[in-house]
Formats: C-alpha cells, sequence, structure tokens
C-alpha cells in the first residue's frame, strides 16, 4: 500500500503534529502573494502560468489547490514543489522555522519505514553503481559499437548517463562492500535462495532512471543481442516505483516547458532517439500502462500531452487504458491527443527514417484529441443509425464521462454525446441522474456546478473532510472495483490503523498511496467547503445509499444461488427482502 521513498521515515504523529503547528498561509506567503477570497486565500499559481487565480490555499484545511493545474498539496508539499527541497528536507525546514526539532526515532527504522540513513544510502549507492556503469561503458568497445549502430552519439549517452554493465557475476564488489545488505534492497545485487549473491545487471547496456529531482533511482538495462529477457528493469524498491515514473521527464524539463508540449512514447530507444533528432520533450513510461500519476506529473509541466501508440492491437489497448486514466485527471484546458504509428514502426524508427521535421508535422497531422479517440471507439462498437445502438452508446459513454471532473469539458462532452445520442441535455441528465442535489458546497463558484458523482466518491469526499467519521462506515460494503471503491477501502485501511489523522495528515499521507492521486483530486473537489458545514445528513444519506445498493447486489447474488445452496440465515435474508 504505502509505497513512496519520502513516507515512513519519519513517523506519521510527527507530521501531523507539525502540520497543525505550522501555518500554510505563512509558508506559501513568504513565495507567493495571497489574496483574501472568503474563507480561502487566492493567488496566480506559481506552478503554471496564468492570469486569473485559480491557486487557492485553505487555512481550515491547510493544504492548497490550484483549480487551473490541479498542483496540491501541503506546506510540505509546496515546499518540495515550489523551493525544490526533498521530502525530508521540507519537514526540516518547517520544523526548525517552528523552533521543534525532527524526533530522533525518525532516523530509525519504525515498524513499516524505510530509515531514511538507508534511503539516502541507497541514493548513493545508486549514484555510485552510475559512475560505474559509465566507465565500463568506455571501456567495452563492443558496448559502444552498439549504441553507435543505434545512432547515438557520446552526447547524448552522456545527457542520459547511459551505461554498461560487464559480464560476470559480482562486478560491482569492485566498488562497493558486496556482503552490505542495502545492494540487494536497492535491487542491484540478487541473494539466491543458496545465498549466494550476484549482480542483477550482467552484460547489458545501462539506462540510469532518474527521479523529478535527477536522482537516479532505478535502472533499465538492456542486452546487446537477442537475449532474454530484452530488458530488465531494477525492482520496485524504497526509491523505485515503475507506476509514478516517467523515463527521461528529468532530462526533459525544460524543452517540455519550451515546446509547452509533452510526447509520451513506450520505449527507453524511443526517447533516446527523439532526443537525438532534437524532438526533446519526450518520456516514456517504464514497461507499464499509463497511470493517472504519470499524466498527473505530466501535466503539472504543461498542458499538452501527446501520446504516442504503436499501431498495433497492444497500441490501442494501451492507448484505451491511457484515455481512462487521464479523464478524472485532465483540466479544462489540457490538451490531450493520441498519435498511432504505422504498422512495423516504433518512434524510434520513425523518427529516424522522416526525420525531427517529418516527425513533428506527422503528429501535427495525425494526432487525434481525446474527446474525438473516445467517440470514435464508443460508436465504431455500435450502430448509431438504430435505437439499440445509440442506447448502447449512452450506456457505455456515461461512466467514462461520469469521470471528467473538469467541470467546462464534462459538460461538452455530455452535449456530445446527447446530440450522437439524438436525446436533448435534459432527458441525457435525467438518465444519468445528473441531479442538482443540495450539497455542502459553498464557495466552489469558480470551479463551477460539481460533476455528477457517484455514493462511494460522496463518502470519500466527506470522510477526507472529517476524517472521524470513517469508523461509521463499513467496509465490507465497498465491494466495488472501481477507482474510487479502491481509494476509500485504502483510506478506511489507514484510518483504522491511525484513527486521529486529520484532513491535512492524511493528504500527506496520499503521497504515498496507490490510489492517492484519487485523494488529492477529491481534496480539490472540498476546497469550498465550509468548514462549519455539517456533513451529517449528506454522509447519512450518502451510508444508507451504499447500504442499500449493497444489500441489493448481495440479494441478487443469493437469488441466484439453488435453495439447497442457501443456509438458513440466507433464506431468512431473501424472505425478508420480499
Ligand atoms: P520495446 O520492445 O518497444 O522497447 O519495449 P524499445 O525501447 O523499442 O527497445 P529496442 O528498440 O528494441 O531496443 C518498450 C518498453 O517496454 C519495456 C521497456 O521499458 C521498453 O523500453 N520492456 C520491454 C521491458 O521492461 N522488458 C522487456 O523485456 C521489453
Ligand atoms: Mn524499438
Amino acid at each position: 500500500m504505502r509505497n513512496n521513498q519520502g513516507v515512513g521515515m519519519i513517523p506519521q504523529d510527527f507530521i501531523q503534529t507539525l502540520l497543525s503547528r505550522v501555518d500554510i498561509v505563512d509558508v506559501i506567503g513568504r513565495h507567493v502573494t495571497l489574496k483574501k477570497a472568503g474563507a480561502n486565500f487566492q493567488a496566480c499559481c506559481p506552478f503554471h502560468q496564468e492570469k486569473s487565480p485559480s491557486f487557492t490555499v485553505s487555512p481550515t484545511k491547510q493544504f492548497y489547490h490550484c483549480f487551473g493545474c490541479g498542483a496540491h498539496g501541503t506546506a510540505i508539499g509546496f515546499l518540495m514543489e515550489y523551493v525544490g527541497v526533498g521530502y525530508v528536507d521540507a519537514i526540516q525546514t518547517l520544523a526548525s522555522q517552528m523552533g521543534i526539532s525532527v524526533p530522533q526515532t525518525a532516523l530509525k527504522l519504525g515498524a513499516d519505514a524505510v530509515p531514511f540513513r538507508q534511503s539516502a544510502n541507497m541514493l548513493e549507492i545508486m549514484q555510485r553503481a552510475t559512475l560505474f556503469y559509465r566507465q565500463q561503458l568506455k571501456l567495452s568497445g563492443r558496448a559502444i559499437t552498439y549504441l553507435k549502430g543505434r545512432g547515438l552519439t557520446g552526447e547524448i549517452a552522456a545527457r542520459f548517463g547511459l551505461g554498461y554493465s560487464p559480464d560476470g557475476w559480482q562486478n560491482l564488489a569492485q566498488v562497493f562492500d558486496y556482503d552490505d545488505e542495502v545492494l540487494t534492497q536497492a535491487g542491484l545485487v540478487i541473494a539466491s535462495d543458496a545465498g549466494k549473491r550476484y549482480d542483477r545487471f550482467r552484460d547489458r547496456i545501462m539506462f540510469p532512471i532518474w527521479s523529478q529531482k535527477g536522482e537516479v533511482i532505478g535502472f533499465g538495462g538492456r542486452v546487446l543481442d537477442s537475449g532474454e529477457p530484452k530488458y530488465l528493469n531494477s525492482p520496485e524498491t524504497p526509491l523505485f516505483q515503475k507506476g509514478n515514473e516517467l523515463y527521461g521527464l528529468f532530462q526533459a524539463r525544460r524543452a517540455i516547458r519550451d515546446a509547452d508540449r509533452v510526447l509520451v512514447v513506450e520505449g527507453y530507444m524511443d526517447v533516446l532517439a527523439l532526443v537525438q533528432h532534437g524532438v526533446d520533450y519526450v518520456v516514456a513510461t517504464l514497461g507499464t500502462a499509463t497511470t493517472a500519476t504519470h499524466v498527473q506529473k505530466l501535466l503539472r509541466h504543461t498542458d499538452e500531452l501527446v501520446y504516442c501508440f504503436d499501431g498495433d492491437a497492444a497500441g490501442r489497448r494501451a492507448a484505451w487504458r491511457a484515455l481512462e486514466q487521464s479523464l478524472p485527471v485532465l483540466t479544462d484546458v489540457s490538451r490531450v491527443l493520441f498519435l498511432f504509428l504505422p504498422q512495423g514502426h516504433d518512434p524510434d524508427s520513425y523518427v529516424r527514417e522522416r526525420g525531427a521535421a517529418g516527425f513533428v508535422s506527422w503528429m501535427a497531422d495525425a494526432g487525434v484529441p481525446l474527446s474525438a479517440y473516445l467517440f470514435q471507439q464508443v460508436t465504431a462498437e455500435v450502430d448509431m443509425e438504430l435505437a439499440e445502438g445509440r442506447s448502447a452508446f449512452l450506456k457505455r459513454v456515461q461512466p467514462l464521462i461520469m469521470q471528467v471532473a473538469a467541470p467546462a469539458l464534462a459538460l461538452i462532452l455530455r452535449r456530445r454525446a446527447a446530440e450522437l445520442a439524438q436525446v436533448d441535455m435534459n432527458e441525457l441528465a435525467r438518465l444519468w441522474q445528473i441531479t442538482e442535489t443540495r450539497t455542502p458546497y459553498t464557495a466552489l463558484a469558480r470551479a463551477s456546478r460539481p460533476a455528477p458523482v457517484s455514493v462511494v466518491r460522496k463518502l470519500l469526499r466527506i470522510v477526507l473532510f472529517r476524517p472521524q467519521l470513517a469508523g461509521q462506515l463499513p467496509v465490507e460494503w465497498l465491494v466495488g472495483r472501481d477507482e474510487d471503491s479502491s481509494a476509500m477501502r485504502e483510506v478506511l485501511e489507514i484510518l483504522l490503523v491511525s484513527p486521529n489523522l486529520d484532513t491535512a495528515a492524511l493528504m500527506e499521507y496520499a503521497r504515498g498511496l496507490t490510489h492517492g492521486s484519487t485523494l488529492t483530486v477529491c481534496a480539490g473537489e472540498i476546497m469550498g467547503w465550509d468548514e462549519h458545514f455539517d456533513v451529517m445528513p449528506e454522509f447519512e444519506l450518502a451510508l444508507e445509499q451504499l447500504r442499500a445498493s449493497h444489500q441489493h447486489q448481495r440479494l441478487q447474488v443469493l437469488a441466484k444461488k439453488s435453495p439447497h445452496e442457501l443456509s438458513e440465515a440466507e433464506k431468512q435474508e431473501l424472505r425478508l427482502a420480499k
């Protein structure tokens, strides 16, 4: 569940104490001029270019949120993003400003914690390994020939810190104490069951993977010939989680800002070839599908995201998955495009064949906007000439459009869906139960009307707003496999262990969660809630709806069983329901 290097090395209760002592308005106010706006403070966002203020700071909830670019976080997060310091440094800065010291236990091992010294140590080890592999590349004619054969110059190899891990079992012993446990924890050394220790990467081209801060946190290693696996990657470690990281982002940051666009490809070599040809605003996912965290990270740097996938079936599947992951995190100013390569090409081969100019002009011509791609895909599955086809279309498109949190985009997508299905907007609203219900929103005027939300989403918001209510929510009612239900279960699990977390501390925790990005989207949604608002009526209503839907599902399951499969209690349950 917890998966971030920062979280866990410092006791959570200390972070809660710290966050309850500092005032985020002061912390941010030192760097950004804040203006009072109702209960909150506002400014033009320091993380993206804008003319009217979308950056909102809540003194009661102690976090900030930008309705333009989606930047968000606590005082700790702000220092990390704005000043560019690491997690521990941000905490230490805040603590010393408040005159409190970070407890020594922070440096010791907690129950599920990665000790700070150890993870600092791990970073240093990764750094040294990078240097070692780079030196080895200089010594290996074979590896150099390979890279040259793939069209890469020494300049690009240096920019990306490419290296070579020599053949042999314990080459890292040349530069490390080979028995150091941290080497195995960092994924550089494998300890076999028989107690033998050996290098994970042998006879491979090494691609260091950098964090956004420029630390090497993992490696990819490619065989020079046709061995298997073609790429071997670092395992998940306290430093490295594939689903959060993007290859090349550190090197591309400037270029992305300058081009105001980021190109997302699938392979290490695709990134290198594109940069080699001058298309340098490019990153790659690390052999995993695109995640919402990826999208959110990228949309912090630019509003335009161009996905480049293979034209085959696997590429189409990957694109659809990227679309699904993008929907909840898009903003009203995001532009997301899909590109499909001609059969048999990957971005590497395509840019080598057509050059940068050819690639860029193809990108301009062939890019399909997300909205078009969405409708194109869903309408292709049905016959839109028929009533049955159009009703199936509405049914399929609903869960997708309902995920869009960007208010104007959501509206326009709904309008388009209504047009395509030949219904009017009122009919669609009724069908999708988009009702203008009473909600605890007070100051959400600028984020406009809340998008229609599921019961679970409502509960998620309420629990984020008042974490103490979590205890009243039976986890067994949350059986859905959708993102909101998963996020809710994760929150309940945390609050079970740490029932006293407040909203800001919970958000700080979200940093390390699988479903953290959903939580941060919810945090934005509750930004305008009045601190004194009585959420109990909402909560009880939602709880009742959840209970009813859980019971309904359960009865359906029971009703499908034949009588002899039912226990007495289950029979009783069925009788009572009738
Ligand atoms: P590709 O096979 O398309 O890689 O896999 P590529 O970068 O074009 O490789 P070259 O051109 O043959 O050298 C795309 C990505 O999937 C991951 C890697 O991140 C790779 O860059 N992958 C692929 C693995 O993790 N393991 C593998 O065995 C293969
Ligand atoms: Mn390739």
